[in-house]
């Protein structure tokens, strides 16, 4: 039998479709979620991911407004920015998409951006509050497997869970959320011994390593469910074979642009397992879509006294 596919832009839509009624709803109060995005120089794959997000609030109902500083910004200039919108009541998301430049002391800045305002839930304050299961921001990518689980019925409480990467970003956040689920975690890495027998073990299989097609079937349980977090590049002939055998419609793509889309899950596995993720159509849609959730959460949780009825999810 092969596995359910966890339908991610299915979820994403609904989700954005509940954030958009619940902002329907408090216009009668005068208020509405206000987000800023600051984008420093002109990566690519930024302006791609920033322009997407300034879309979702547009079709939403959230207010943003885009910065852009120069690919020469000091780290004391983008300071100085950060603290003038920590300092605006309309306000209410933060986001400096990331990376930075090479001149620029990120952490310091990341360090910088008011907690309540932290939409990407790096914060150290957001973090410890997670960990210490306290209503605060939590990063988004995370946050979106956890709708997807949730949305799907997948059973979490007393599963063995496996996370596969300890970034700050994905790795350690989803853990803390499964754990927080009641789920039984083992957090892994590239130092791990044994992967494939740790990963064995898993009811909840979370692929965060950023490696193409890592995770073969000599990873997975039979009926596991598999959350693929990665978003790899196929770009050689070879590994195009490898990876997807006869597959017409990617051979196409793959001819067309040079590259095609790979999560961190080799696709033979969802050949095995229960249930998986889809990349592209998986985990991605939902970092933007918890990203509105978050924008909205930030203003009840600053603003709430002045929204009528607004309770924090
Ligand atoms: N760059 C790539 N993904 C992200 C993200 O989720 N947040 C920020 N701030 N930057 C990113």
């Amino acid at each position: 039998m092969s596995a359910v596919i966890l339908d991610g832009n299915r979820i994403a839509t609904d989700i954005k479709n509940e954030v958009a009624e619940e902002i329907r709803n408090l216009s009668g109060s005068g208020v509405r979620p206000g987000l800023a995005v600051v984008l420093v120089g002109h990566n690519p794959a930024s302006e791609i991911y920033v322009r997407s997000k300034v879309k979702a609030c547009e079709a939403l109902g959230i207010f943003s407004e885009k910065h852009t500083p120069p690919e020469s910004v000091s780290t004391q200039e983008l300071l100085e920015l950060v603290h003038s919108l920590n300092s605006r009541e309309e306000i209410d998301g933060i986001l400096v998409q990331l990376p930075l430049p090479p001149q620029v002391d990120a952490k310091k800045v990341l360090l910088a951006v008011d907690p309540a305002k932290d939409v990407d839930g790096f914060h150290p304050m957001n973090v410890g509050l997670l960990s210490t299961q306290r209503p605060g921001l939590v990063s988004c990518t995370p946050a979106g497997v956890m709708e997807i689980l949730q949305r799907s019925n997948i059973p979490i409480s007393g599963a063995d869970a496996v996370v596969v990467g300890r970034s700050d970003i994905v790795g350690k956040p989803m853990a803390m959320l499964l754990t927080n689920a009641n789920a039984t975690v083992t957090i892994c890495h590239s130092k791990s011994r044994d992967l494939p027998s740790v990963c064995r073990r898993a009811d909840i299989l979370v692929a965060a390593i950023g490696r193409a097609g890592m995770i073969t079937r000599e990873f997975v349980k039979a009926g596991a469910t598999v959350v693929d977090v990665g978003m790899n590049k196929v770009t050689t002939q070879k590994d195009l074979e490898y990876f997807f055998p006869g597959d017409q419609k990617r051979a196409q793509a793959f001819a067309k642009n040079g590259s095609v889309l790979i999560g961190d899950v080799h696709p033979e596995v969802a050949g095995v397992v229960g249930a998986i993720t889809p990349v592209p159509g998986g985990v991605g849609p939902l970092t933007i879509a918890m990203l509105m959730s978050n924008t909205l959460k930030a203003m009840k949780l600053r603003r709430g006294e002045r929204v009528r009825e607004a309770v924090v999810r």
